[in-house]
């Protein structure tokens, strides 16, 4: 790998002299050839290898064949995007797999692999502006990405009757080439061929009725809304499915493994009331759809996949769901620019799990942020401030509960009618968007014209218990 890596890189050193020539005057090639090259991360300073740099895609058109019994995957990925400054090469994020070939605006290109850089050289340079697309086609067994941090293994994760697919934060490289960071979104086109009899559910809604051809079924899906990467699911088994609408008419579709028939209806029901309560706190829902998925394989997690939360292993109940549907909001509406703003995903799920209570009247927010708060001054989630995720333990418990408390704590602060505005105000002024933690600030200090500085320092940003 690293040898070709290297050919290729002297091979485009030498295009460039060439490029350059001796009329091109005094430009040094090495300094031209690196102003054209994407760089192989879009920026993150905890995750500097995530993503990439020099362009922003547009669409995924993802055609896939996965046989279960063999764990096979093949592969065509269609990538629609536009480059931010002229690119001789640019990367893409892959795992694993064996890539055949790939093509730029229907030309082919070269290419060369480097752990999970893919970087690809144009037969002619993109000019700054261009809209590309980039076609590559590949087949392998899946690798998964193991134990990384505080999780089990996620990303494209094979299961005796198909396929469990949860990617945050980013797994998705694990079955798809692209641009694997929340701060580049896209919709999504999924074409899954997968043996007949086996159900393949991905985001958004189905484009058409299933297709059986000599004993195959395609399943179409279209996510029509931007998504980021590792929302995107590819969720393979065989499944009871119970679809309809929810109450106020949002499309919902349930789908569980044989194992959790009994949980279906639940599932569905509790599913649509919630994503409608959502409606009347958060703002209209954000897709064409909600629901979710129970699959057997025991994650002991679940992920908000966009219109499908996954439920790994177990039968939800309330909380969680009420949490993975909030995150259709934050998280999937609204998501992060850098990973070290998670608790603007978790914290807002979390907080949601006590508005459920609140609201079905099993439990006050208030009480629950006093079980937190009474935890000992040498509990771990005192040290660890929430408001910077730390790469190395992403999901940290302070992220989820202390980041939950933060809310709670600014509602406290501005009142109620001025938190529940801000909340709504947050949701729809940033909808489809990218959000840091600095915007929130801003916002709920313009709404409530209060300085709130020392609050969010003190539970955000300081290793130890603030004051109350
Ligand atoms: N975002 C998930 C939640 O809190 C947790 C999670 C993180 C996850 N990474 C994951 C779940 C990978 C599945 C796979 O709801
Ligand atoms: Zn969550």
């Amino acid at each position: 790998m690293r040898s070709t890596n290297r050919q290729a890189a002297a091979l485009a050193a030498l295009l460039s002299m060439i490029a350059c020539g001796p009329s091109s005057g005094a430009a040094r090639p090495a300094e031209r050839l690196s102003a054209q090259v994407g760089a192989p991360g879009i920026g993150d300073p905890d995750f500097p290898l995530d993503g990439n740099g020099g362009y922003d895609v547009s669409h995924y058109s993802l055609k896939l064949g996965y046989t279960p019994s063999g764990k096979r995957l093949d592969g065509v990925a269609t990538i629609k995007a536009t480059a931010k400054q002229a690119l001789k090469r640019f990367n893409l994020d892959l795992k694993g797999f064996e890539v055949s070939g790939i093509s730029v605006d229907g030309a082919a290109a070269t290419f060369s692999r480097e752990e999970h850089e893919l970087t690809v050289a144009p037969a002619t340079p993109l000019r700054q502006g261009a809209a590309f697309t980039v076609k590559v086609t590949y087949s392998g067994v899946p690798e998964p990405i193991q134990n990384s941090s505080n999780l089990g293994s996620y990303g494209f994760i094979p299961t005796p009757d198909g396929a469990f697919v949860a990617c945050e934060p980013n797994g998705a490289k694990t079955w798809f080439p692209g641009n694997d960071h929340p701060a580049d979104k896209a919709t999504f086109d999924f074409e899954i061929t997968v043996p007949e009899g086996v159900t393949a559910l991905a985001n958004g809604e189905l484009t058409g009725k299933p297709e059986t051809v000599d004993g195959r079924t395609t399943f179409r899906w279209r996510e029509a809304h931007p998504m980021t990467t590792y929302l995107a699911t590819a969720t393979v088994g065989k499944f009871q499915l119970r679809q309809g609408r929810t109450p106020d008419g949002i499309r919902n579709l349930a789908a569980v493994d044989p194992k959790f028939n009994d949980s279906l209806d639940r599932l569905y029901e509790v599913s649509g009331e919630i994503t409608d309560y959502w409606g009347t706190v958060f703002g209209p829902y954000p897709f064409s759809s909600t629901g979710g998925v129970v699959d057997d394989f025991s994650a002991g997690y679940a992920l908000e996949n966009q219109t499908k939360p996954l439920y790994g292993g177990f039968d939800p109940d309330d909380d969680i769901i009420a949490h993975e549907l909030a995150h259709q909001w934050f998280g999937n509406s609204l998501s992060i620019k850098r990973w070290r703003d998670l608790w603007l995903n978790e914290g807002f799920a979390t907080y949601a799990e006590w508005l459920w209570a609140e609201h079905e009247g099993t439990n006050t927010a208030d009480a629950l942020f006093q079980t937190f708060y009474a935890r000992q001054a040498t509990d771990p989630i005192w040290k660890y401030p929430p408001g910077r995720a730390q790469p190395g333990d992403l999901f940290n418990e302070s992220v989820y509960g202390r980041g939950a408390m933060t809310l709670h704590a600014l509602r406290e602060a501005i009142g109620d009618e001025t938190f529940f505005k801000v909340l709504k105000t947050w949701a729809g002024e940033h909808q489809y968007g990218t959000v840091t933690t600095e915007e929130f600030v801003a916002l709920a200090e313009r709404l409530s014209g209060k300085q709130l500085d020392s609050l969010f320092d003190a539970w955000l940003f300081q290793p130890r218990r603030p004051t109350i």
